[in-house]
This record gives C-alpha cells, structure tokens and sequence, in this order.
C-alpha cells in the first residue's frame, strides 16, 4: 500500500466503472459487423442496452479487474484489454440472469435497478431473447479475432465463464431455487443453492480477473477461496436485504422472498443469525486475502467489505 496516497475504493470505483461503461455501451450495439454486412435487430438491441445500461452496482466487473489488478506483475504477460472484456462478459451474464430470474415464469417481478423489469417492457418473447442474446455475446467479447488476446486465454475465460453459468453453476442454481419453493432447505442445501445461483458468478469474476494475469498457484487457491466466501456472503446479504431494505433503496420489490415462499437464510436462521453468518463470511474472505502472497489486495478487499455492509 502506498502510504502517502492511501487507496480509496471509491476513487479506484469510480475510474474502473467510466471504463466498463463505455465498453458496456460499446459493445452492445446495433451497429453493422463489417465482416457480415448487417447487424442485430434494433428492437432486440434495444431491449439488452435496456437490461444491461444505466444501472447496477457492477460489481461483478469490479471484482474481475480487482483481481487482475491483484495478480498483475511488472514484466510478465498480462492482457488489460482481456481483463477488461472479461469484466463486461461477466456482467452480460450477470444481466441475462436477472432478465430471466425476473420474468413471470421464474420470480415475477416487475421492478429491476429502479425501472420496470424487460419483460414489463419488452414483452415475455422480448425478454427471453434478450436474455439469450446477451448470453452469446459474453462470449463473443472473450473471443475477439483481432489478436489482441491469446488464444490460451480466450479457451480459459470461455471455460471459467461457461462453467460459472450453466447448469453446475448460476442456471443449475436457479433451477434448484424454483425446484425449492416451499421448502425448508436445511443449511447445507441452502448453501448449495445460493452457492450454485449467485455464488459460482461472484467467483468466477475473481477468477476470470486473475486469468487475465500471472496468478501463482498460491494466489489462485486463496483467491478461489476469496472468491467463495465473498459470492455465498453476497446471497446471505440479498436475503437480508429483501427482509430489511425498502423497494425503492433496493431498486427492486422487496419481501419478495417471503411473498415467493423461497428459502433464504433469514427463513433458515433469522435475521440477526444470517447478519453474523455474512460476518463470518466476509472474515473468511479477508483471511483468503492474506494467504494470497499477494500485495495490491486493497480492492479486493474493500470490495468484500462493501458486499457485507452494503445497503442495497
Ligand atoms: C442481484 O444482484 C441478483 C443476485 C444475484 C442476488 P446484484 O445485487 O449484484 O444486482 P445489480 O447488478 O446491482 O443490479
Ligand atoms: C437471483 O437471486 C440470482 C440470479 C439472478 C441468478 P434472487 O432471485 O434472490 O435475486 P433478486 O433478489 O431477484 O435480485
Ligand atoms: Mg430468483
Ligand atoms: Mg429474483
Ligand atoms: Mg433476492
């Protein structure tokens, strides 16, 4: 840590985030593909610029360039451009998985990062579209033939990305949530589930981040395990936040769980119980920090911090 300028995560956020917005906005366009002579539907365009601008906290991108940034060292390979459309491709996801999770057929609702969900504004065939289409184009980003990065390295972000999202991972989780609607999951269910829906993408972002570096085996064990306590800590916190935050802090409806009858940590072990569990959590993380070897952990770090203390 540089002592005279003691890190700020706000100010390293917010230099982080101009970048992944212009990108974001870059890349989910309209725009003719040179090589095809067209290209996509505007409505259909319309409705993933909808799902994926102007909104969210993005912290999946964040914590995928905080662990490039972590992992990243003087004089060895290191690829910023790839770091930097892993960080989009993980939020195009991220994006995609909302749409769906929102839709009638899932969780039925219609507010979403303050705004009407796509599907309210799309249309079911809209939504479903979108979702599919952002889907693909995540790992249209993490492929680009222009040589800019490694083919070694395209084949590890497209697995890592890949994994985290289907069935073992963020889509595997979501069926396991809808298949556990009025059930009383004990907690090692409970943790497989939120550890599949949302933890395996928290993850993934960590380790997307560092494939994009030179990552030590001691580095990638220990941000693994970061990566782990943080994604489970997150989905104890969302739980949390559906009981105690109101719709409109939250930019979605809450006490949605409860209206859902889904199993969440509070249904498991109360409140005050799953706010000391997110602690434990999230000391977990810092300790995984420490074992990293690792020296620029400070994002990192104020990243798990702001998953646990959040607000919404
Ligand atoms: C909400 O994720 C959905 C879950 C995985 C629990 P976020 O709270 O990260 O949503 P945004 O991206 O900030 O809208
Ligand atoms: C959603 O979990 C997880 C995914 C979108 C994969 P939730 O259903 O709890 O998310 P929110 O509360 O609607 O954001
Ligand atoms: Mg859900
Ligand atoms: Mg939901
Ligand atoms: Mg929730």
């Amino acid at each position: 840590m540089n002592l005279t300028h003691p890190f700020s995560l706000d100010v390293w956020s917010r230099k982080q985030l101009a970048a992944v917005e212009t990108a974001l906005s870059t890349w989910v366009t309209a725009d003719p593909v040179p090589a095809l002579g067209w290209g996509a539907p505007q409505g259909l365009v319309q409705a993933m610029r909808y799902a994926v601008l102007d909104g969210g906290k993005r912290l999946r991108p964040l914590l995928a360039l905080a662990a490039f940034e972590a992992v990243a060292a003087p004089d060895t390979p290191n690829h910023p451009s790839a770091a930097l459309r892993a960080a989009c491709a993980v939020e195009l996801i991220h994006a995609y998985s909302l749409v769906h999770d929102d839709m009638p057929c899932m969780d039925n609702d219609v507010l979403r990062r303050g705004k009407p969900t796509v599907h309210v504004q799309f249309g079911e065939a809209g939504a479903l579209l979108a979702g599919d289409a952002l889907q693909a184009l995540a790992f249209e980003l993490l492929t680009p033939d222009d040589g800019s990065v490694p083919l070694a390295v395209q084949g590890r972000l497209c697995a890592l990305l890949a994994r985290a999202a289907g069935s073992t991972g963020m889509a595997g989780g979501q069926a396991i949530d809808l298949a556990s609607v009025g059930q009383a999951l004990n907690e090692q269910a409970l943790r497989h589930m939120h550890q599949l829906k949302t933890g395996a993408l928290l993850q993934a972002s960590v380790m997307l981040g560092a494939a994009c570096g030179q990552a030590s085996d001691q580095a990638r064990r220990a941000l693994s395990g970061y990566g782990q306590a943080l994604g489970l800590a997150f989905q104890v916190v969302d739980d949390v936040l559906d009981v105690t935050a109101d719709s409109a802090t939250l930019g979605k409806t809450a006490g949605k769980d409860a209206d859902n009858d889904k199993p969440t940590y509070v249904s498991l072990m109360g409140l005050e119980n799953s706010q000391r569990y997110a602690q434990d959590l999230l000391a977990q993380a810092h300790a995984a920090l420490g074992a990293s070897g690792l020296s620029n952990t400070a994002a990192l770090a104020g990243l798990a911090d702001m998953v646990v203390h959040r607000s919404h």
